[in-house]
């Protein structure tokens, strides 16, 4: 039955962390995965994180079910957290939060669920995007459509191609938007572009699919809720889908979350049942452990705070690492100018150069960073930043 199958490339992602790994020069620089890195090149657990999981590890009483919806405490704070209280309040007539493995895994349930709903319906998406967002909806039956969203030359958002190309959407399409730091390229839509994607919407009849994988690692937790928050007030049906893996740092724990805000309570309904037998029919329910943690953090004022700070500290030194790599290349005589790299949001960036020079960074160089030129900033720290800037200076010439 499997004679015929042969082996897939490796994942343009993944495939960099298993290379890195593997790698014995004593140089080596992993800029690929995004996973956040401190200035020892650690991935730490986050200290609100290791308090939340002593405590459950004593207090822990049953490892029953908890149903296809996973942690009824954990899904109302996480539309706290990325609704604010107010709107939260406002939408809990019309909105339902399913807890998921990971924001992949609430990928796929909003796709499976939407195929289920509007077979083959029509999903934008912007032109770079993640790599894994094609497969995740996809492979569920979506029919996936491109709008131009990045411009490589100026380093900035093609906005105008963008909204042209949004105009052909009708009631029933799906647009997806990055909800802050986008990945790949970083460079995020202001407010007055979000209100104007508000206003499309509301003319066209769209349904917005937010991604928010990085809340908290742009300008601020409520900082990067700007759009997801301008449209869930305003428009009739949203579709979130948020993570904790990078603002908890819980990757390997798969925590995230699937948020549907619908037009009217009977909608929310059956919307909310449906999701239900959809997670129930791939994977019955998510794990819980780690939307646990992430309740018993955001519910305890203490552990919170501490959460929090710890949270600004990793942005504010991915911020830091902007402007230092920016100023190192230019200190070293790079003739190129980088400083877009200042001005973009999150973990990632372009560096803006070809795949052969990408290929020469890491095969000659052993500095990890996908094909399309994305960088991983906080891979970046004091120790290896020299070697990383003479490398992209031989290598670009
Ligand atoms: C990334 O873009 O590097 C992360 O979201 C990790 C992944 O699963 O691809």
């Amino acid at each position: 039955m499997f004679e015929h199958l042969s082996p897939l490339a490796a994942d343009p992602i993944l495939g960099l962390m298993i290379a890195f790994r593997d790698d014995e020069n004593a140089h080596k620089i992993d800029l690929g995965v995004g996973v956040y890195k401190d200035e020892a090149g650690t991935t730490p657990v986050m200290r609100a994180v290791k308090e939340a999981e002593t405590r459950l590890l004593a207090s822990q009483a049953t490892k029953s079910y908890v149903g296809p919806a996973g942690n009824a405490v954990y899904n109302e704070e996480i539309a706290n957290l990325i609704l604010g209280s107010e709107l939260a309040n406002k939408t809990k007539a019309l909105r339902c939060t399913f807890q998921t493995p990971g924001g992949c895994g609430g990928l796929r349930l909003a796709a499976e669920f939407i195929n289920k709903s509007k077979p083959g319906a029509r999903i934008f998406v912007s032109d770079p995007t993640w790599a894994n967002h094609i497969p995740l909806l996809g492979d569920a039956g979506l029919q996936i459509e491109k709008y131009p969203y990045y411009d490589y030359e100026s380093h900035s958002i093609r906005f105008d191609d963008m909204m042209s190309s949004l105009q052909q959407t009708k009631k029933g399409d799906l647009v997806l938007l990055h909800g802050c730091c986008h990945n790949p390229c970083g460079a995020d839509l202001n407010h007055d572009q979000w209100r104007d994607i508000r206003d499309l919407a509301l003319k066209n009849g769209f349904t917005p699919f937010i991604d928010l994988a990085y809340q908290g690692l742009g300008d601020g937790v409520d900082e990067d809720c700007f759009g997801v928050r301008l449209l869930a007030d305003a428009l009739p049906e949203l579709i979130i889908v948020s993570s904790c893996s990078k603002n908890f740092g819980l990757y390997r724990e798969r925590v995230g979350a699937l948020t549907v805000i619908c037009s009217s309570p009977a909608s929310m309904k059956a919307t909310s049942s449906l999701i239900a037998g959809t997670a129930r029919g791939i994977y019955s329910m998510p794990p819980d452990h780690g939307g646990t943690v992430v309740e018993m953090i955001l519910t305890n004022p203490a552990m919170r705070a501490d959460w929090e700070q710890e949270l600004t500290q990793m942005r504010q030194r991915i911020n830091g690492l902007r402007t230092l790599f920016v100023d190192r290349l230019n200190a070293a005589g790079v003739d190129r100018d980088f400083s877009f790299i200042q001005n973009e949001k999150g973990m990632f960036s372009f560096l803006g150069i070809s795949v052969p020079q990408v290929q020469t960074l890491v095969k000659d160089y052993s500095i990890y960073l996908v094909d399309s030129s994305r960088i991983n900033v906080a891979g970046i720290n004091n120790a290896n930043i020299d070697y990383l800037v003479n490398s992209i200076k031989k290598v670009i010439g």
